[in-house]
């Protein structure tokens, strides 16, 4: 599995909202930026300021790829739950599809209060939420959820995100669901959508069984009767 290359796919699907709010969190005039599990470098290889970009990762494979696709960043091995920076050192401290993962988001929300004087929380889905059709491919979408709580995600931790930054002590500015997120459209994030599903379900349901589900997804693409959405939920607030 590539990882660099869905986290570019997910990227892409957030970019429009993302331009927005981090205008409106006041990017331009930043001096410092800390993107946390900064993962490959997705998003931070796109930020257009002139201000010091800092990511942090708690997994070394990942910050070496990121130190290739955006070698300005300062980069830092760490755990959100505790941030090694004081307090209020940057002026934007954000995240893209992390919260579901972590142990506590709610503390891990909490120490990026406590090192920002604003907080994004780009990108969060609720898998609970998630439609598909026909109706064949719901079993596909129980199975994948399960699969992340297998692998230590919390799949519905979109709908909590509001709350987490309420409970943090954020005031919020926006937030809400992402409107163009998700909306599966190119042959191309098409294959790298059933490189995740193989990925993620090789090792719980046979085979034969994840191949019927994508014989009745190609057929159903072909008729264009074929929706996957998962909601995905952003936050933003000042501190
Ligand atoms: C789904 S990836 C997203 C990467 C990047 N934000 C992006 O959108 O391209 C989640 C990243 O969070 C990192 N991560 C998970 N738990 C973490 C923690 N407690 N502290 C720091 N990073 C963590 C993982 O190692 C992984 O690189």
């Amino acid at each position: 599995m590539n990882w660099h290359s869905r986290y570019l796919q997910q990227a892409a699907w957030t970019r429009e909202l993302r331009i927005y709010l981090f205008e409106q969190a006041g990017l331009t005039k930043a001096k410092r930026i800390l993107e946390v599990g900064c993962g490959t470098g997705a998003i931070l290889r796109e930020l257009n300021t002139p201000s010091a970009l800092h990511g942090l990762d708690l997994d070394p494979a990942a910050l070496a790829e990121c130190k290739i696709n955006a070698p300005v960043v300062l980069l830092a091995r760490g755990d959100g739950h505790h941030l090694p920076y004081p307090d209020k050192y940057f002026d934007i401290a954000y995240c893209h599809f992390l919260l579901l993962w972590v142990n506590d988001p709610l503390q891990v929300v909490h120490e990026m209060a406590r090192v920002s004087h604003a907080v994004l929380a780009l990108a969060e889905p609720d898998y609970s939420q998630r439609v598909d059709e026909p109706e064949a491919l719901k079993t596909l979408g129980k199975w994948q959820t399960t699969s992340l709580t297998r692998q230590g995600a919390n799949p519905s931790f979109g709908a909590q995100l509001a709350e987490t930054f309420f409970q943090a002590g954020i005031h919020i500015v926006e937030t809400g669901p992402i409107q163009s997120q998700a909306v599966i459209r190119t042959s191309e994030d098409w294959e790298n959508e059933w490189t995740v599903i193989q990925a993620d379900l090789g090792g719980s349901i046979p085979g034969e069984e994840i191949q019927k589900m994508k014989d009745i997804d190609e057929i159903a693409r072909r008729h264009g009767q074929r929706t996957l959405q998962i909601p995905t939920y952003f936050a933003w607030g000042k501190t």
